[in-house]
């Protein structure tokens, strides 16, 4: 049974080195995932592959079933979770195509099913967030792309906004102010639901484009642009994978 599962977002529908054996669709009492579970060997290492967006990346990150993706990894025993995210770079530091390991998250996200201590009066839960990811993984990803010589940044605020249209530069600003590196519309819920289940999880932004208003071109952000660093820095993805990916079962987090 596989012990570690990756999320893939725009751009990473599928992984091209993943060996699916079989697919599984599930049910779950939240509702339907994104699309089936993917179960294979990657790099010789069992993963379990659910594309965000679905496989025919269909699903708006505001559309996103979150609770049912999350729920449904925990449900077949995955315990580690890699979620790969697509972000607009705020800090100048950040350039497209590069990747960054956020080790905290502002959330600017609306009217999205966010936990699963909602429905059910009889159970108010609060769950710490101070540290909203798993340090053993991400220093595991952050060894991982050291080694396999890839730039990333190995910290950063991951700033959630709903999407699914782009920010305004004022917006960007404002984000800024308040201590975001990156901007992406999927890191929330989808931390916090992790978390309230146990997940140890752990997110591969990709910098898909300068945030709005940033970067030298200043201007309108093309969606080709997105397209060509995303391809860019999904290679990297996949390069980062295989150095860590195999060492991840025996991690201890
Ligand atoms: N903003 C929000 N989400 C994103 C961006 C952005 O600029 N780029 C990729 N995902």
């Amino acid at each position: 049974m596989a012990d570690l599962a990756i999320i893939g977002g725009t751009g990473l529908t599928r992984l091209k080195n993943l060996k699916i054996e079989h697919r599984e669709v599930l049910h779950t009492p939240y509702g339907e995932p994104s699309g089936p579970l993917a179960h294979g060997t990657l790099c010789g290492t069992e993963v379990v592959f659910l594309a965000r967006h679905g496989t025919g990346h269909t699903i708006p990150p505001h559309r996103v079933n979150y609770r049912a993706n999350l729920w449904a990894l925990h449900h077949i025993g995955v315990r580690r979770v890699v979620a790969v995210a697509a972000v607009g770079g705020i800090d100048p530091d950040l350039k497209p195509g590069d990747l960054a390991f956020p080790d905290q998250i502002i959330d600017y996200t609306y009217g999205r099913e966010q936990t699963f201590y909602g429905d059910d009066a009889s159970e108010v839960r609060h769950i710490d967030f101070t540290s909203p990811y798993c340090a053993g993984l991400r220093e595991a990803l952050i060894d991982g792309a050291r080694q396999a010589g890839i730039q990333a940044m190995p910290q950063g605020t991951y700033g959630a906004t709903q999407g699914p249209r782009l920010e305004t530069a004022a917006e960007i600003d404002r984000m800024h102010r308040d201590g975001c590196d990156m901007v992406g519309m999927t890191g929330m819920p989808e931390a916090a639901l992790a978390r309230e289940l146990g997940l140890c999880y752990a997110t591969c932004a990709v910098i898909a484009n300068h945030a709005a208003g940033r970067g030298d071109s200043v201007g309108e952000i093309s969606m080709q642009e997105i397209e060509q660093n995303l391809n860019t820095g999904m290679e990297r993805v996949r390069r980062l994978f295989e150095t860590v990916i195999p060492s991840l079962p025996g991690l201890h987090c």
